[in-house]
């Protein structure tokens, strides 16, 4: 299970994040939606330690986190546990898509050459790119891109798989392609907290849809419950704007 508690972060005199409390089970998938600005990325980036939270609990299996406090050696540890994969791919150019994946695994996780190389293949496969093995960034799609960049994450086996809208910089013809996969992950009970706009994409996948405006979660629920009952007139009016750019 992960638990985050009264996470809070500012940036100078804007408070971002004011407290927020949420539970995630194992095997469970998180959608977290809201409106540009609420604090979607900053939460993740919080839990993962890219961004030092000014306070506030993570709690992940049996370990918990002052978030305002670690240890190199516990930053380390959480980094492994809650890979993150963002918009942008962040591949290494310079490495084929197989060196892609299992770089982490050398370096993050002394893992040797050859079993890391066996784990990479399996990973290709398990993401539809066996064949481009060998192939780098620039000889793939946008989609094949994303593809990759969501096998490394999943290569290092993290407590908790973090997305920050990983479909918001491809082209249209090749977002299905990369939920696909998300879909896939998360019917094999990876544990899975996703920002996304893809409103349809979070009702099919989620357990858990969770909505953010203003550094709080304002609502929490089934896809049922907030997508089809808000209770709110902030996530009313934030569904109504959605269904309009439909
Ligand atoms: N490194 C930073 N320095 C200063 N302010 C920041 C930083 N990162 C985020 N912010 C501010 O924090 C607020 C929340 O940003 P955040 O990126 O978390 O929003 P978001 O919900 O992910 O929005 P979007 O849907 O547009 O991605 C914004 O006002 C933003 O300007
Ligand atoms: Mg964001």
């Amino acid at each position: 299970m992960i638990e985050l508690t009264d996470i809070r972060k500012s940036f100078e005199d804007n408070n971002v994040l004011k407290g927020v409390n949420l539970s995630i089970n194992t095997g469970e998938v998180v959608t977290v939606i809201g409106s540009s600005g609420s604090g979607k990325s900053t939460l993740l980036r919080c839990v993962n330690g890219l961004e030092k939270a000014d306070g506030g609990k993570l709690q992940i299996k049996d370990k918990i986190f002052s978030l305002d406090n670690i240890s190199k050696k516990e930053q380390l540890w959480i980094r492994r546990n809650t890979a993150m994969v963002f918009q942008g791919f962040y591949l290494f150019n310079n490495k084929t898509a197989l060196e892609n994946i299992t770089e982490g695994l050398i370096v993050v996780k002394k893992v040797k050459r050859e079993e890391a190389n066996r784990i990479g293949v399996e990973i290709l496969d398990k993401i539809g790119l066996k064949d481009k093995k060998s192939s780098y960034p620039n000889q793939l799609s946008g989609g094949q891109q994303q593809r990759v960049s969501i096998g490394r994450a999943i290569a290092l086996n993290p407590e908790i798989l973090m997305l920050d809208e990983p479909t918001s910089a491809l082209d249209p013809e090749l977002v299905n392609e990369v939920l696909m996969l998300i879909k896939d992950i998360a019917k094999q009970k990876k544990t899975m907290m996703i920002v996304t706009h893809e409103i349809n994409f979070a009702r099919n996948v989620s357990d858990k849809i969770v909505f953010m405006d203003n550094g709080v979660i304002v609502e929490q629920g089934s896809p049922k419950e907030v997508i089809d009952n808000p209770k709110t007139e902030r996530l009313k009016n934030f569904l109504l704007h959605i269904n309009k750019k439909l």
